[in-house]
């Protein structure tokens, strides 16, 4: 089956209130073909509605995502951004697992599958990450990391459920480092999570829909070559998602015939 490409842009703590609209409005206006590829930009909590109201005016079907979320929908929760408060803001999508949140602020599997749940059955799209560590990756762990990371990150999430989820393969050594996983390796990387979800959690029919991003160091350069994988489906940006030129040159390597 055809997949369509799914690009985002994990702007994480950067931007101000004002970078954050211009960034945005500079995105909406280089890149328009949102239906040859999935757009999502994810700012910082505070800049959400914003952005959200940015890309509105514009009319640009880019969507807006939140970079993290918490499980309980109101309450004592100092500090916390629940699900209600996201949707009024305009978001759709939300980012769990990334590999910043698990290895610099400390989530484990079961934060990653309660936030993945509860952003799946308030009805939002989610994209699960998941990567291995450099020294996994050199003792020969990267798809033991990557299906444990799947399997503990999906715990509990139906079939149809599936629909809304996208799979983020970031190794955690390629993530702001400017080293990149070459194709091959992210191409193998990601063949090995889409069978699991074919054999081992879900159906080949499931498999065969959800789209796999690659995410580490991706750049309108490296971006044709990787997206050209027969299993990479788009990518999750970073450093290259602050440039609206850099972010357009992905998505257009991510259209179809490009
Ligand atoms: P990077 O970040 O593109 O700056 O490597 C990717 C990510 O963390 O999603």
């Amino acid at each position: 089956m055809a997949r369509k490409p799914f690009v985002g842009g994990n702007w994480k703590m950067n931007t101000d209130k004002a970078s954050a609209v211009a960034l945005a409005k500079g995105v909406a206006a280089a890149f328009s073909d949102t239906d040859a590829v999935d757009v999502a930009v994810f700012p910082p909590f505070p800049y959400l509605g914003y952005v959200a109201e940015a890309l509105c005016e514009a009319g640009s079907q880019i969507k807006v995502g939140a970079q993290d979320v918490y499980t309980a929908s109101n309450g004592a929760f100092t500090g916390e951004v629940s699900l209600d408060m996201l949707k009024d803001l305009g978001v759709g999508v939300v980012l769990t697992g990334h590999s910043e949140r698990r290895h610099v602020i400390g989530e484990t599997d079961a934060d990653v599958n309660a936030k993945t749940l509860a952003a799946l059955n308030a009805g939002f799209e989610v994209i699960l990450c998941v990567g291995e560590q450099m020294e996994e990756r050199e003792a020969g762990k990267t798809d033991a990391v990557n299906l444990g990371q799947t399997a503990l990150g999906l715990a509990g999430v139906t079939a149809e459920q599936m629909a809304k989820v996208t799979i983020a393969y970031e190794p955690v050594w390629a993530i702001g480092t400017g080293l990149t996983a070459t194709p091959q390796d992210a191409q193998a990387a990601h063949a090995r999570i889409r069978s699991f979800l074919a054999h081992g959690l879900y159906s080949p029919e499931i498999a065969d829909s959800v789209r796999i991003q690659y995410g580490g160091s991706m750049k309108p350069g490296n971006a044709p070559e990787l997206i050209g994988q027969a299993d990479i489906d788009g990518g999750l940006i970073g450093g290259a998602s602050l440039k609206p030129a850099d972010f357009a040159g992905i998505l257009s390597a991510a259209a179809p015939g490009s």
